[in-house]
This record gives C-alpha cells, sequence and structure tokens, in this order.
C-alpha cells in the first residue's frame, strides 16, 4: 500500500488526539504530526499511537511536537498537505459556541499564522469554536486563498441528524440520507427536503411535528452532549467528520461534503464562510455545490448567512 502526504493536527485535547489517531489508522499518510503548547502531551500520545500500529496494522507514523505561542517546535509541521485547526477551549454546559469567541481568537490567530509561515501550500480544516468564525478568521491571519480554508460542521451535524433519524425509526444508519447547512450555532439549517430513507422522502414516514423534534435535537446535538459530559464537548463523531474531510483532500477524491466553505454568489449569497456543500480535493475547497432547498430552507440560509457575516466581521479586530 502507498502512503504519501503529511497532515498536522493542532491541539492534542479530546478532538485533536481522536483525529490524529483515526487519521493514522487509515494507514493513507506517511505521517501524521499531533501538536499542542502542554508539553510532552503531544509526543506522549504519538509514543501511544505508534505502539498501536502493530495490533491495528497502520504504518503511519505519528510525531507529536510541543509548540510555543512563539512559534517554537512549528518545524515539525513544515510542508504539511493538510491542518487540522482544533486549538482553543471547548465549551462548558450552559455556555454557547460564540461564548468562546475572545479566547479562542486569541489561539487560532496564533496557530494560523505559524502555520502560514511554516506550511505555506496546505489545506487548512478548522474545527475550533465558534466555527464559523474562526473559519473566516483562519484565512485572515493566513492570507491563504479562501479555497484552502474550510470549517468542519456540517459533517458532524448531518450525522448527528442521520443518526436521530435511524434511531427514531429504527433503520440503519446506512439507509437514511440527511444534510444540514448554515452555521455550526443557532442558525443552524437542517433540510428536510433533502432528507431520503432507503430512497423516500423523509415526510413518507414521519410526521412533519416528528420532523421537527428531530430538527431541533440536531441543531442542539452538540448542547446534548455537552450537558451529559459536563465537562469538555463531543469529539468521537466531531473527530470522524474532520478525519474524512483531511482524506478527501489528501486523496484528491471530489467527495461532496457538508463544510464551511466561501459563498461567493451560490444561492444568491456572497462574501460570508457558511456551512454549504462543496467538493473537496487537494486544491481543498474545488466547488460550492448548489442543491434545490424549498423557499423556507432557502431563506433560512440567507438568515444565517447574515447571521455569521454579522460575526465574521467583526473578527479581524480580534
Ligand atoms: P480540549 O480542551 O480537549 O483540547 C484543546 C487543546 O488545545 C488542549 O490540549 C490545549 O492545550 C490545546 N491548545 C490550546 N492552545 C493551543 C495552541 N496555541 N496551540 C496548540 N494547542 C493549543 O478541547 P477539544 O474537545 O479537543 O475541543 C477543541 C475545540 O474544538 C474547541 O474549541 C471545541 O469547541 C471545538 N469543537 C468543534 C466542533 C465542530 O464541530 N466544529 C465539535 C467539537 C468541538
Ligand atoms: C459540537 O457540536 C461543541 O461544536 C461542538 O459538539
Amino acid at each position: 500500500m502507498s502512503r504519501s502526504g503529511k497532515v498536522t493536527v493542532v491541539g492534542a485535547g479530546f478532538y485533536g488526539s481522536t483525529t490524529a489517531l483515526r487519521l493514522a489508522e487509515y494507514d493513507i499518510f506517511e505521517t501524521v504530526v499531533l501538536t499542542d503548547i502542554v508539553e510532552g502531551k503531544p509526543e506522549g500520545l504519538a509514543l501511544d499511537m505508534n505502539q498501536s500500529r502493530s495490533i491495528e496494522g497502520f504504518e503511519t507514523k505519528v510525531i507529536g511536537a510541543t509548540t510555543t505561542a512563539d512559534g517554537a517546535g512549528y518545524e515539525a509541521t513544515a510542508n504539511s498537505d493538510v491542518v487540522v485547526i482544533t486549538a482553543g477551549l471547548p465549551r462548558k454546559p450552559g455556555m454557547s459556541r460564540m461564548d468562546l469567541i475572545g479566547v479562542n481568537a486569541g489561539i487560532v490567530r496564533g496557530v494560523a499564522e505559524n502555520i502560514a509561515k511554516h506550511s505555506p501550500q496546505a489545506v487548512i480544516i478548522v474545527v475550533s469554536n465558534p466555527l464559523d468564525e474562526m473559519t473566516a478568521l483562519t484565512q485572515l491571519a493566513t492570507a491563504f486563498p479562501k479555497n484552502r480554508v474550510m470549517g468542519q460542521a456540517g459533517m458532524l451535524d448531518t450525522a448527528r441528524f442521520t443518526y436521530f433519524v435511524a434511531e427514531k425509526l429504527a433503520v440503519p444508519v446506512s439507509s437514511v440520507k440527511t444534510l444540514t447547512l448554515g452555521s455550526h450555532g443557532d442558525t443552524m439549517v437542517p433540510v428536510p427536503s433533502r432528507c431520503l430513507v432507503n430512497g423516500q422522502p423523509l415526510t413518507t414516514f414521519l410526521s412533519e411535528s416528528d420532523i421537527a423534534e428531530l430538527v431541533d435535537r440536531t441543531r442542539n446535538g452538540g448542547a446534548e452532549v455537552v450537558a451529559l459530559l459536563k465537562t469538555g464537548s463531543a469529539y468521537y463523531a466531531p473527530s470522524a467528520a474532520a478525519a474524512r474531510m483531511a482524506k478527501a483532500v489528501i486523496e484528491d477524491s471530489g467527495a461532496v461534503m457538508p463544510v464551511c466553505a466561501w459563498v461567493d454568489g451560490e444561492y444568491g449569497i456572497s462574501g460570508v464562510y457558511l456551512g454549504v456543500e462543496a467538493e473537496i480535493g487537494k486544491t481543498g475547497i474545488r466547488k460550492v455545490v448548489e442543491g434545490n432547498l424549498t423557499d423556507s430552507e432557502l431563506s433560512a440560509l440567507k438568515a444565517a448567512a447574515e447571521a455569521v457575516r454579522a460575526k465574521q466581521a467583526d473578527v479581524k479586530d480580534l
């Protein structure tokens, strides 16, 4: 089997470490680099992951590197093809993702500048919250072309919607297709008109009120996990989402995924990072894919765009 490419995961907390392990277990990358500012943590986790290689049967090498805010340690990440940014605080029960903006903006800006310096050709996948704003900030701080910076949210929110539908109907998740667009927050737009169960519209199986309940649960999917965990936020489904995006980049697969991408005219919306479907490849976002929406779904998407546009305009000062 041939392996190629280097992926860096910044932040070796729950999200970052599970993402690094998933990426290593794909066994498609030459190297996975995991970094953190907590001295020894990324090196320890990398050692542990490497020791699992003979059991799980993968040869991708995992390298851990402690970094500092002034950029020491970033040499280990040099010339990465893909970088996943997970550095930052997660929410606590009762907090919104937006409550994290002040502290996480400082962290993400510093990380983005160091990544731009050491991996000027990388495709960046942002996951730190608040997601839509941190994605916009990363593009500003790196000055990378907008197609080379995207955020992870839609893959996760869609997977949650799929799971809730499958549970409700007691069918395999593989028979369900759902979609969420919009923001990774209050203006998330689950799209029932694009949901199918065994190829049939969701409305064939569920009443409007049942669908509304699942839409609401999807919108609160992250908060539901946070409330149960009491400390920290979800990471198994989130890491699966980010890892699949990184895989699509390195394999130049052209997979169409719901991601946070720069929108430039699609759906009549321009000049904002927003959750939409996009074709992913080696250059990052190859193109935004515009699908059919009902009138109310389209207005909800436009409302989401205006809500995140206002917040994204502020990030340049953070
Ligand atoms: P965590 O607290 O377990 O890990 C965060 C890690 O970032 C810590 O190890 C910390 O030392 C590290 N860190 C802080 N500053 C750093 C810097 N300058 N450079 C490198 N590392 C640094 O948190 P967790 O659960 O891993 O979540 C990480 C972020 O991902 C949070 O902001 C969370 O809200 C977000 N998240 C986003 C999701 C999405 O769908 N976009 C889903 C789940 C979480
Ligand atoms: C999630 O949706 C908190 O954004 C994080 O799980």
